[in-house]
Formats: C-alpha cells, sequence, structure tokens
C-alpha cells in the first residue's frame, strides 16, 4: 500500500466531522474482490466478527477467533485504497482487561493495517476504550444489540425499550466521553436511536435504528441475498445473488450431465493458434 493510496482513505477524525452531516455509508466486509467492490463507495468497511456466521458457518459470533478476523482483515485491506477498514475484536479478545485490549488490539491494527477497532459494550467498556484511545488506538463502540452476548442478553432481542431506554443513552455517553469516534446502535427502537444521536456529538451508525443515525451498516452478504440462514426485518435485499448462483450451479450440473459443458469454444485443438487465431 502506498503512502499516497493510504492519504486519500477517510480517518477516524474524517468519520468523527461528519456528525449531522451527509449520512456515513457502510457495510462490512470479509474479501478483497468484495472490497474492491465497495471501495471509494463506502466511506468504512467493517471487518466483523458476523464473518464467524455469514462465512464459516458458526451460530454465533462467539466462536470467532483472532487469527479469523486477521486472515480476513488482511485480506479486506488489499481491496481498499479509498475507504477506511474498522476491524472487529472478537469475543474473549478484549473483555477481561485494559491491558489484554490493548494487545489484541494492537495485534488487529498493525498485522491488518486496519485504521480503528470496533468493540462491543457500553458503560462497562469505557475504561478500556479510554486506555485505547489514549494509546493510539481510534475504537468504535457498539451498543444495543451487542451479538457477543447473546448468552447473556437471552438472544437477538429489541434493546432500549422501556426503563432500559435511559441506560442505552447512558452507554452512548460513556462511550463518548470516553474518546470513542462513532458508535453502532444496533436493534434499537426508532425513537431511541433519535435521541440517542441527538444527545451524543460523535456519529450513530444504525443496524436496525433509524434513517436519522448519522449512518448506517449492514452486513453485505444479507443485503446481497447471499447470506439466506435468516433474514432480520432490519435487512433490506438489494439483490438475490444467493437465488441467482443456486441457479448457475444448477443450469452449470445439469450441462455436465448432459455433456453440453465444455463446449467448442471451451475446449483446446490439437494444433497450436496461428497467431491471427491467438487463445483459441
Ligand atoms: O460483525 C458485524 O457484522 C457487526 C455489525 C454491526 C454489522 O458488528
Amino acid at each position: 500500500m502506498s503512502a499516497t493510496a493510504r492519504k486519500s482513505a477517510p480517518m477516524p477524525q474524517d468519520i468523527l466531522a461528519r456528525k449531522g452531516g451527509q449520512p456515513l455509508v457502510s457495510l462490512t466486509a470479509y474479501t478483497t474482490p468484495m472490497a474492491e467492490l465497495m471501495d471509494g463507495v463506502c466511506d468504512f468497511v467493517l471487518v466483523g466478527d458476523s464473518v464467524g456466521m455469514v462465512l464459516h458457518g458458526l451460530s454465533s459470533t462467539l466462536g470467532v477467533t483472532m487469527e479469523m478476523m486477521i486472515l480476513h482483515g488482511k485480506a479486506v485491506r488489499r481491496g481498499l485504497t479509498r475507504t477506511m477498514m474498522v476491524i472487529d475484536m472478537p469475543f474473549g479478545s478484549y473483555e477481561q482487561s485494559r491491558e489484554q485490549a490493548f494487545e489484541n488490539a494492537a495485534r488487529l491494527m498493525s498485522e491488518t493495517d486496519a485504521g480503528a477497532v470496533k468493540l462491543e459494550g457500553g458503560r462497562e467498556m469505557a475504561d478500556t476504550i479510554a486506555f485505547l484511545v489514549a494509546r493510539g488506538i481510534p475504537v468504535m463502540a457498539h451498543i444495543g444489540l451487542t451479538p457477543q452476548s447473546i448468552n447473556t442478553l437471552g438472544g437477538y432481542k429489541v434493546q432500549g425499550r422501556g426503563d432500559a431506554a435511559a441506560r442505552l443513552i447512558e452507554d452512548a455517553h460513556a462511550v463518548a466521553d470516553a474518546g470513542a469516534f462513532a458508535v453502532v446502535l444496533e436493534k434499537v427502537p426508532a425513537s431511541l436511536a433519535d435521541r440517542v444521536t441527538q444527545a451524543v456529538e460523535i456519529p450513530t451508525i444504525g443496524i436496525g435504528a433509524s434513517a436519522q443515525c448519522d449512518g448506517q451498516i449492514l452486513v453485505v452478504d444479507d443485503m446481497l441475498g447471499l447470506f439466506t440462514a435468516f433474514k432480520a426485518k432490519f435487512v433490506k435485499r438489494y439483490a438475490d445473488l444467493g437465488d441467482q448462483a443456486k441457479a448457475a450451479i444448477q443450469a452449470y450440473a445439469d450441462e455436465v450431465h448432459a455433456r453440453n459443458f465444455p463446449a467448442e469454444e471451451h475446449v483446446f485443438a490439437d494444433e497450436a493458434p496461428s497467431p491471427k487465431g491467438k487463445g483459441k
């Protein structure tokens, strides 16, 4: 990656400066080709720990490891020149102590060349966020539905309804005061997302939140219709690539069975091609 190429990608301060401005656009990415499609279109891409469910067939994000994040982080980074990359800290890599969090966040940043890390949690993570930021690691926070805590939350439920709304606002203030440059709000009532967006001075990035958030994020395989194990209400399918891929695989199988593939144009002649018929 050249220094020039790096300079054109936004940095955490640029994301922070977009508070209240043009909405920020973000998607998850796990591979180089997908990152290339997003480069320059998204303001940042997230190498989400959703990779465990989306690409590795895990039933939750709890089994995702540092090694998986680093492998996918490096792949995504190779596809980006104009878009910032944020990388998730996997479950178990930051909760024990702020020192543990620093060691693993520094590893993610140095081995993948990410621009920032994301971690889940509100007030209970404020001290860790402040520790990381003071030591040069930009942090995006993630509150509301935090999938790494499904076992204590009791499933993938809407968060912040009723009395829990005040606690969610406190969480948002806590991560903003600790120095997070943005906060993901996942699966919270739209009116609460609007209140949080008004209340904090850092951009809110909604997923299952509200169009009034300062930005939006979706899991790319969900919005492309590639991940079809289930569909959350907050996912809009912008394409049905899963159905298209299935139809293409079936068509290929049918043609192989019928000996219609490969056809003449896909096979090679005995004689080397003349310079005119190059490639035949
Ligand atoms: O891992 C993930 O995909 C996330 C979401 C916010 C998109 O954390």
